[in-house]
């Protein structure tokens, strides 16, 4: 059978990225530019400087990429872009340039939600088994999914309020670290002891999480450790918060697993880097005989692989889409 080459590109926050995948699962060649250091002067990410950049670059980091992989867009089956959720100024960068190109080179356009992204990253490590549970952490989502085949997406829980990247983030802020604070209160946590009593966030038999009550008592306990003078230990709270987090994943997580009667795992997104959540559920799943597939870190956080992996199974289910495609700031993948 014929290879298939997709070239993806990713913008939708603060990283410009295009790759190029063969078959869905093999990486060709990869260039991620990343504005971090640029939004950490401000202690997020600021919109408008983002997309700007991401202009910039997007074209550098296109030919960039065709050069490391020895290609040329002729070579080039498909586009895929991220056309949503995320920075619309940001999308907006990728899917001009993925229209563009694909009316340039008549090649055919494939949008690709982030998650549905993030979730094939996965498929860049082993060929996805199905059905399998996919649990989704990330800065704007938290999400256990069920799949029974190929890009089929059905959501059996999800966080009500933050999401578990945004929750790291703002402990960090809390603690005066700096953004983006989830792989620093991360690598604190080993340094201090689970000495804080915070409440396991919504431990029911529901398959959802909230994470905004355990971020509030760490706000409230810094708060008052503040006004009565005592020292605030920073260590103790990441591992203490860290300790949460993990548990109630792993959780709601096996509890799924065994519900739905599936044995397949993936865990997705930038909070699937954490060495935390990593270890514990590497650990379970050995103990439950469970197959479990955790990118690698350089995939967890964005990047285009994962889009053109994403993308070629997107364009088997025959998802296409004309120069028309807009970007969305929010869309829901289920
Ligand atoms: O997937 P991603 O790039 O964002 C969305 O698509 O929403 O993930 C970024 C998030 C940030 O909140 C960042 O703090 C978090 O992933 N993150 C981590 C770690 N590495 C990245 N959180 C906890 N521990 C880590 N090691
Ligand atoms: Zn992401």
């Amino acid at each position: 059978m014929k290879d298939t080459y997709i070239l993806g590109i990713e913008s939708s926050c603060d990283e410009t990225s295009v790759s190029i995948v063969k078959n869905g699962c093999k990486e060709i060649a990869t260039v991620v530019l990343s504005q971090m250091d640029v939004h950490a002067n401000y202690g997020g990410v600021v919109p408008e400087i983002a997309s700007r950049m991401h202009v910039e670059n997007i074209t550098i980091v296109i030919e960039e990429c065709l050069n490391k992989a020895n290609m040329k867009m002729e070579e080039i089956d498909a586009i895929a872009v991220t056309y949503g959720p995320g920075l619309i100024g940001c999308l907006l960068v990728g899917v001009s340039a993925a229209t563009t190109l694909s009316y340039i080179y008549n090649k055919p356009l494939i949008p690709v939600h982030h998650i549905a992204g993030h979730i094939y990253a996965n498929n860049l490590v082993n060929k996805m088994k199905f059905p399998l549970i996919a649990l989704v952490v990330s800065g704007g989502h938290t999400d256990l999914i069920y799949m029974k085949e190929d890009y089929s997406f059905k959501k059996i829980g999800g966080t009500l309020d933050d999401a578990v990247g945004e929750c790291y983030d703002k402990v960090a802020r809390v603690i005066d670290l700096p953004y983006p604070g989830g792989p620093l209160v991360d690598k604190l946590s080993y340094e201090g002891s689970d000495t804080y009593n915070l409440p396991l966030p919504l431990d029911d038999d529901s398959f959802n999480f909230s994470f905004s009550g355990i971020k509030s008592s760490i706000i409230n306990l810094v708060h008052n450790e503040e006004q009565r003078g005592n020292e605030i230990r920073k260590k103790d709270i990441a591992c203490s918060f860290q300790n949460r987090v993990v548990e109630i994943l792993t959780k709601k997580t096996i509890k799924a697993l065994k519900e739905y009667k599936v044995n397949n795992l993936i865990i997705a997104g930038g909070v699937s880097a954490n060495s935390g959540i990593r270890n514990k559920f590497i650990e379970l799943c050995n103990k439950e005989g469970i197959n479990l597939t955790i990118p690698n870190i350089k995939y967890c956080t964005d990047n285009a692989a994962m889009i053109a992996a994403a993308g070629y199974f997107a364009y088997k289910k025959g998802i296409t889409a004309d120069i028309t495609l807009k970007a969305e700031a929010i869309t829901s993948l289920f």
